[in-house]
């Protein structure tokens, strides 16, 4: 059994960037620019923003953070990613959610400029990916596909099976793992799905991204298989620092016995989401998506 080591691919990932970006410098070309949109002091927002700020740095990218209290409107979030839109210096750009309820998060995202989208969460990002043309990729899905291609795992023709239909994680890697070049027959299942065990049962490749905590058990999984958890539960714990661990959609020590290769939680597909973040800002300022 392989352990699929997230942190450590992110962390090569990363450096592969640092070295564009020492590139780009070297030939007096213009850094690439991240900002990110925080709305409120959510704990779990607040981490994660300051994650990809930090990650900036670490890359030698430029980056700004544009804060606003709970109580912004809608039109004043509306104008400021007007404003991110049209500055020129800015090669991509998320607002981070979720956001306060008397915002729509859909309006938000659907004024963000296509081509300034490195969450790959607009509409027209998310209809070049299923058209199969060059498009920003959402982090989870882009990270899980890097893991796929960087440790060499087998897709021609395989049975995977995508248990969860969410737009960032199951419908995008349904499509991103049957488009031509990577080739699985994909199940994609979810919560009315009928004989859930025996189709999982046949998967050479079992995404779980349904958010359930250690729900795909070792009876579920056939010897040999991939499997690639994206759950993030948090429960309390008395053994940790933080007093909370992360627990993964696969109960791992049932299932990784009989796995070819799987992803553990913590340190599997969650760190790969700063770098794909990342990339996709790198691809951004090269105009390699939109040109
Ligand atoms: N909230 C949780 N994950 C994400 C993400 O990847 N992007 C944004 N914008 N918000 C998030």
């Amino acid at each position: 059994m392989v352990l699929i080591d997230g942190k450590k691919t992110s962390e090569i990932l990363q450096s592969e960037i640092a070295e564009e970006v020492i590139k780009i410098k070297n030939n007096g070309g213009k850094i690439p620019h991240l900002a990110a949109v925080l709305v409120g002091h959510d704990g779990g927002s607040e981490t994660y923003v300051a994650g990809k700020v930090k990650a900036c740095e670490r890359v030698g990218f430029k980056s700004t953070l544009i804060r606003y209290e709970d109580n912004v409107t809608e039109a004043e979030l509306l104008n400021c990613v007007a404003q991110l839109n049209s500055d020129e210096d800015v090669d991509g750009f998320i607002v981070q959610l979720p956001l306060p309820n008397h915002i729509s998060e859909y309006k938000v995202i659907e004024s963000i400029n296509p081509g300034k989208d490195v969450d790959g969460f607009h509409a027209v990002n998310v209809g070049r990916m299923v058209a199969g043309m060059p498009a920003f990729i959402s982090a989870t899905p882009f990270g899980i596909m890097e893991l796929i291609k960087r440790y060499k795992i087998e897709t021609s023709g395989k049975n995977c099976v995508v248990i969860g239909r969410s737009n960032i994680v199951g419908r995008p890697m349904s499509i991103l793992l049957s488009q031509k070049g990577v080739d699985c027959t994909v199940t994609l299942c979810h919560s009315r799905t009928k004989n859930l065990k025996a189709i999982c049962a046949q998967a050479d490749i079992i995404v779980a991204g349904l958010g359930i905590a250690e729900f795909l058990r070792g009876d579920m999984v056939k010897d040999g298989a991939v499997v690639i958890d994206v759950g993030i539960t948090r429960v309390k714990s008395d053994k940790t620092k933080s007093g909370w661990k992360l627990i993964g959609d696969v109960k791992f020590d049932e299932v990784a016995p009989k796995c070819s290769f799987i992803t553990p939680v913590p340190g599997g597909v969650g760190p790969m989401t700063i770098a794909s973040l990342l990339y996709n800002t790198l691809l951004s300022s090269k105009k390699e998506i939109y040109k």
